[in-house]
């Protein structure tokens, strides 16, 4: 079955907010899941920051981490930086269970823009937040690196020639765009129902 069937739901899941102490093991989840994780110390300083939201999801019987959204808020803004969950247990609602907690949350404690970005590649990233009503407004040419498409480096004997000759020598590594969503007015505090 792949990630994108659908599967039953989670019998119990455990939501709460995490720390610098969980950066490992976020670490160790986000290698295996995300194109540019972030390493242990930039989940640990980023837990470390004032503004800071890290919410984790685990599994209710063996406290497994199942998922991690990760955010940062600066007065009335919240920017949702990532959300990812384990493959083995996508689908079954855990991303929509993480996002829905982090925008109440956000929105008690008075945020009024929430904003975000995503590979425009990123269908499934896409479609979660269009059920919270999230919309396309924007988009940053070339904002990601394409991992295992870089180019390899010209040898230097080779790069000699006149400008044109090493532009087609040396395309540019592969990039790509990144969409940028903001909620429509008031849709995220009434989220599409879930199964
Ligand atoms: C994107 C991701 C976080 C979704 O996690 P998830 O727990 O499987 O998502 P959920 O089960 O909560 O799904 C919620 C909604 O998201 C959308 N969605 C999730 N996975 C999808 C997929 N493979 N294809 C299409 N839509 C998908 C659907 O709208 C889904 O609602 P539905 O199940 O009622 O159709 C997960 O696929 C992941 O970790 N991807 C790698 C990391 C990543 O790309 N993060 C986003 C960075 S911005």
């Amino acid at each position: 079955m792949g990630d994108g069937d659908r599967r039953e739901a989670l019998p119990a899941l455990a939501l709460g907010r995490a720390g610098a102490a969980d950066a490992p093991e976020i670490a160790r989840l986000a290698r295996g899941v995300m194109e540019e994780a972030w390493s242990e110390r930039g989940f640990a300083d980023q837990a470390s920051k004032p503004g800071a939201v890290l919410w984790t999801a685990r599994s209710g019987a063996r406290g497994e981490l199942l998922g991690f959204l990760v955010g940062e808020r600066i007065l009335d803004e919240l920017h949702v930086l990532s959300v990812a969950v384990a493959p083995a247990t996508r689908r079954r609602g855990i991303a929509r269970s993480l996002l829905a907690r982090a925008l109440e949350a956000a929105s008690s404690a008075g945020v009024e823009v929430v904003h975000l970005e995503l590979r425009a590649s990123n269908r499934a990233a896409r479609s979660l937040y269009e059920g919270f009503g999230f919309v396309a407004v924007g988009r940053r040419p070339r904002y990601y690196r394409v991992k295992g498409k870089q180019r390899a480096p010209t040898p230097p004997h080779d790069n000699h020639d006149n400008q044109n000759n090493q532009n087609a020598q040396n395309p540019p590594n592969p990039r790509e765009d990144a969409v940028l969503m903001t909620p429509a007015l008031s849709a995220w505090q009434n989220p599409r129902p879930g199964p």
